[in-house]
């Protein structure tokens, strides 16, 4: 019984070194807080582990509505009108949208892997973000700006941003 009681205090006592060097890093050790500064060791890692397990576990699996010429248009607009000062088009990346921490992805260009913009991530997945946002980045929600609909036919632009679309929405999307 004693020998646990001195376990016990010895395990209280650690934990409160590690807090109090937790403190000490954060008030002293001049973690990360600049959006010029570089992320630190794992910062990408911490920060996409639980977002992507909530986004598998939340988003729908298919759309509700039809990729059709008119949903399609409707969401160039509306991407023309929201999104595109920080996401650029196919003719013009967004000058602001380097500027941020993280970066915003250019959602017209082909990235290093081949794909364009985030037309590899299944439909539901650009919905959530679109709809919820991403904590602690620049990325906003549109659940209060954007009706249901809405965020549908702009998440849908975005999934075929690999493919031909009709001429409006190319027009509007600079290709
Ligand atoms: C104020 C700037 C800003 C605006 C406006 C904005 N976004 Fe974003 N968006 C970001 C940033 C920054 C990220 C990157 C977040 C990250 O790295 O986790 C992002 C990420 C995304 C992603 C995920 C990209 C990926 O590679 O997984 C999608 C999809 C997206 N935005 C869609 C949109 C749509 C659609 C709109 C308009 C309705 C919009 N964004 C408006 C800044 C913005």
């Amino acid at each position: 019984m004693r020998h646990l009681h001195r376990t016990l205090v010895d395990f209280l006592a650690g934990l409160l070194l590690l807090l109090l060097a937790i403190y000490l890093y954060l008030a002293f050790g001049n973690p990360p807080v600049a959006t010029a500064d570089k992320p630190f060791p794992l910062e990408k890692k911490i920060a996409s582990i639980p977002l992507k397990a909530r986004i598998h576990r939340e988003m729908p699996a298919a759309s509700p509505i039809p990729a059709t010429d008119d949903n399609l248009n409707a969401g160039a607009s509306l991407y023309e009108d929201k999104c595109e000062s920080c996401h650029g088009t196919a003719d013009e990346p967004s000058a602001v949208g380097r500027t941020l921490f993280p970066i915003a992805p250019q959602l017209w260009i082909k990235h290093a892997n081949g794909v364009v913009g985030v037309s590899d991530d299944p439909v539901g997945e650009t919905y959530w973000k679109v709809k919820n946002g991403i904590r602690l980045t620049g990325m906003p929600a549109y659940s209060k700006s954007l009706s249901e609909i809405q965020l549908w036919q702009v998440s849908l632009l975005l999934s075929m941003a690999d493919k031909p679309l009709p001429d409006d929405a190319s027009h509007t999307i600079g290709r």
